[in-house]
């Protein structure tokens, strides 16, 4: 199970055609006749398709609508790309010819990218944007370098410790739409099974680590959490029950070829009544509510996944300044835009994460849907522990480790001999 992510370049020139971010956005269309300055800015994202990319768009065309650039999609611009834009970009960076600015999660991918000596710090946009005192103070930490400078800037908030079911599907099997415990989950996706639909959808690649980290948390709860990443605990009998729960939990998941199978495309099995469950980051809930425009609480239901009731599992996409852009005045003037009240809306009514900015107008609330809301306020209430899946919580190096463990309990299902694996990956 090659866990991969894919991604793509989006060149982004001062003045030029506007056809693909035609109809996205408020302000563009007012002000597309604005002058820009010369030059190109090229961004590198992985956000490539459906309810993903709409976050994307509506961000860029925020920043179309306040110039001083005018955007236009186009794709991977390298021949080369077409190897594979994520590989691409490490062959780029690689190379010293960087994109201006590209994706990255906050945390230790963010610093790891630092000290391997991509990108540029943003001390001084911090200070102009007064964003030290308008960011998070949980997430402040996982923005800085291991030098203590700022190295990224979050366009929102995502919580990936969701549960998300077809409601019609678990009223016809008697099952639970908030289950409190792993448990209570399995004894519900039984339910569900026998009344004919699939238990649980799950996608391939990291989808599975995915499953398995909130798995995880929910075993060993928030302090054992941040101790497994401290190294300490993974030969406890928490984690053996955690992993005996996910084995249990797979079982009674789609069978199909899962290295076939998107996030997008499980969570479309529930939404489509061929299964009752998905756990799944709140991407999931664009998708549901903006692609497939079904409603909150009807056409589909959501809860914290099991066991993690009162934890927010995050992780926040954030776009850097590639340490050598050729056009840093334009990057800059993105980044700008990135952690701008204005862009911070705009993508996260999009893209089902919420704003990292934490002075939102109060009016600002009408923008959100019921989902957003709930998790606005689970934010604010809840306790914050990072994400290993989206990059906040382990070296690279070492969430590559645990995907090779993974792959292979995959494909045996054996519980200690994947708890052997977890232990050595944790000793480096
Ligand atoms: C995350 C990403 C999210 C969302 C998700 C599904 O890692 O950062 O914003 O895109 O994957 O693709």
């Amino acid at each position: 199970m090659p866990i991969t992510r894919r991604g793509l370049l989006l060149g982004v020139p001062a003045v030029g055609a506007l056809t693909a971010l035609a109809g996205y956005g408020r302000a563009g269309a007012a002000r597309a006749s604005a002058p820009g300055p010369s030059g190109q800015l090229e961004l590198y994202s992985w956000w490539t398709e459906g309810a993903d990319q709409n976050g994307l768009l509506a961000l860029l065309a925020d920043f179309k609508g306040r110039a001083p650039l005018l955007a236009c999609y186009n794709g991977a611009r390298s021949s080369r790309a077409a190897a594979g834009p994520q590989a691409e970009l490490e062959r780029r960076l690689a190379a010293g010819d960087p994109p201006d600015s590209f994706q990255c999660h906050a945390g230790a991918e963010l610093a790891g990218r630092a000290t391997a000596g991509r990108l540029a710090p943003l001390d001084q946009l911090y200070r102009q944007q007064g964003w030290a005192e308008r960011f998070p103070a949980e997430l402040l930490p996982r923005l800085r370098g291991e030098d203590g400078g700022y190295y990224g800037v979050p366009v929102g908030i995502h919580r990936t410790n969701m549960l998300w079911s077809n409601p019609a599907v678990l009223s016809r099997a008697g099952a639970d739409p908030a289950p409190r415990t792993v448990a209570e989950l399995l004894d519900s996706a039984r339910r569900v099974a026998r009344s004919g639909p699939v238990g649980l959808a799950v996608g391939g690649s990291w989808s599975c680590r995915h499953l398995w980290e909130t798995v995880l948390l929910a075993g060993v709860g928030p302090q054992g959490w941040d101790a497994l990443w401290r190294g300490t605990g993974w030969d406890s009998a928490a984690v053996a029950a955690a992993l005996r729960d996910l084995r249990d939990l797979l079982a009674l998941s789609n069978p199909a070829d899962r290295s076939m199978t998107g996030w997008e495309d499980a969570t479309a099995l529930v939404a489509s009544g061929q299964a009752g469950y998905q756990v799944m980051g709140d991407w999931a809930e664009a998708y549901l509510r903006g692609t497939l425009a079904l409603r909150p609480r009807v056409g589909y239901d959501w809860a914290a996944a099991p066991g993690t009731d009162g934890v927010f599992q995050y992780m926040s996409d954030t776009f850097t300044l590639a340490a050598g852009a050729r056009h840093r005045e334009a990057a800059l003037a993105w980044l700008a835009e990135c952690g701008s009240l204005d862009g911070q809306l705009a993508f996260n009514g999009a893209k089902g994460a919420i704003p990292a900015r934490t002075d939102l107008p109060p009016q600002a609330l009408a923008l959100f849907g019921p989902y957003a809301r709930w998790s606005l306020d689970q934010w604010r209430d809840g306790v914050a522990v990072g994400s290993l899946t989206h990059g906040v919580v382990a070296s690279a190096a070492w969430g590559a480790r645990i995907d090779a463990a993974l792959t292979v309990f995959l494909a045996d299902r054996d519980v200690p001999r994947f708890q052997d694996a977890l232990v050595r990956a944790a000793g480096g």
